[in-house]
């Protein structure tokens, strides 16, 4: 129980009010982003490096809503898509823009698992499928924010025995980092008081040249990946893992995502929204993908100690209006989200996602930039 409690200790200190506004470049600086269904203050917090990078996160679903990253010619982009207001976070137009999802992100088929004689019916929000953790998964909960210092952000947050249908009462920390060799790192630690499912992600929608810019398709990306986990009409994995060489999907050196995306079209996913494995033994840091914008020559590297990575090529995009009021079109955004396979309770081949009490659920995953 000891490190997810030893964590939480360290966090006591709210942000809000607390911290210096005189030195942006030296210290976090915080705000309310506006207020939740409840009437309570979402706040924002800010994280800066002295290379020019910004990430601006609130604690609305523990979301990423701004991540500012210079280039090459010295043009600062913000490369993530979000809202500038908590109407946009509450509406139909969020699709999970730059959410923690949980408690189980992506897919569990029909929203049924069982441990032991157990059996458990989840929420099924993504029909007939649960999808990232239910009607009102984590993106959708108010965590409470707390520093770890001058370069990080931590959110915590207590989901409740039965939310969603999930088994036990999980506490969860995640934490943003931004480090001056130019990584956002986020962290994830969870504990459980009875066996469950658990299987955190980040889900932000990169766009390198900027959000709100044209598609990605002219992006390229490398997959550290040979195998995938093919799925049936409502994305769920059959159970049985196949080579990605001789399909749409091949991304073992870096190629532009137009090809596989539109090769993909009248698929169900409507594009590129697979689950890849990830080379190398799980719970080791090592390099899952590699994204490369040739127009504004931006790159970025993802680094995991989770199994699989969740290439979604932002196939259901329809053109809604985010931050400055850009438009985001159809596969104007990519995710890179690091997680097991999906439906990975009913697959017994695939690496486990049961958590059990005593155990701590651990998740590393690094966002490296470079311009
Ligand atoms: C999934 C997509 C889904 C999207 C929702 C992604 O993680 O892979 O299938 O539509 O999330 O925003």
């Amino acid at each position: 129980m000891s490190s997810l409690r030893t964590l939480s200790t360290l966090l006591l200190l709210p942000l809000a009010g607390c911290l210096s506004m005189e030195e942006p470049t030296q210290s976090i600086r915080s705000g309310v982003f506006g207020q939740a269904p409840s009437g309570e203050d979402i706040h924002w917090y800010e994280l800066r490096n002295s290379n020019g990078m910004i990430a601006r996160v609130h604690n609305w679903g523990a979301t990423l809503y701004e991540l500012h990253i210079p280039s090459a010619g010295g043009r600062i982009a913000d490369v993530v898509l979000g809202f500038d207001d908590m109407e946009g976070y509450l509406s139909g137009d969020n699709q999970y823009f730059g959410c923690t999802a949980g408690r189980y992100a992506n897919r569990i088929a029909n929203g049924r698992f069982s441990i032991g004689d157990n059996e458990y019916q989840l929420a099924t929000n993504n029909d007939p499928n649960h999808l990232h953790g239910g009607a009102r998964g984590l993106d959708k909960v108010i965590w409470s924010a707390a520093s770890s210092g001058m370069d990080s952000v931590s959110f915590s947050y207590t989901s409740p025995d039965g939310d969603e249908g999930y088994p036990g009462e999980v506490s969860i920390v995640v934490s943003y980092t931004l480090t001056e060799a130019d990584v956002l790192v986020i962290e994830y630690e969870a504990e459980t008081t009875a066996p469950t499912h658990l299987n955190l992600t980040h889900h932000s929608y990169f766009n390198l040249s900027g959000a709100g810019s044209d598609t990605v398709l002219d992006h390229e990306l490398q997959l550290f990946a040979s195998r995938y986990t093919p799925t049936d009409d409502t994305l769920i994995p059959t159970g049985e893992t196949g080579p990605i060489s001789g399909t749409p999907l091949d991304f073992r050196t870096p190629t532009a995502l137009r090809g596989g995306a539109e090769a993909l079209a009248s698929s169900a996913a409507l594009g590129i929204d697979h689950n890849f494995l990830i080379e190398g033994a799980q719970g080791a840091l090592r390099t899952a993908a590699y994204l490369h914008d040739p127009v504004s020559r931006r790159s970025m590297t993802v680094h995991t100690t989770e199994p699989g990575l969740q290439v979604y090529t932002g196939n259901f995009l329809f053109g809604q209006t985010g931050k400055g009021g850009k438009t985001y079109a159809h596969r104007s955004a990519v995710c890179l989200e690091t997680q097991h396979y999906p439906d990975s309770p009913n697959h017994l081949g695939f690496p486990t996602t049961l958590l059990l009490p005593g155990e701590t659920y651990t998740h590393h995953t690094e966002y490296r930039f470079a311009w």
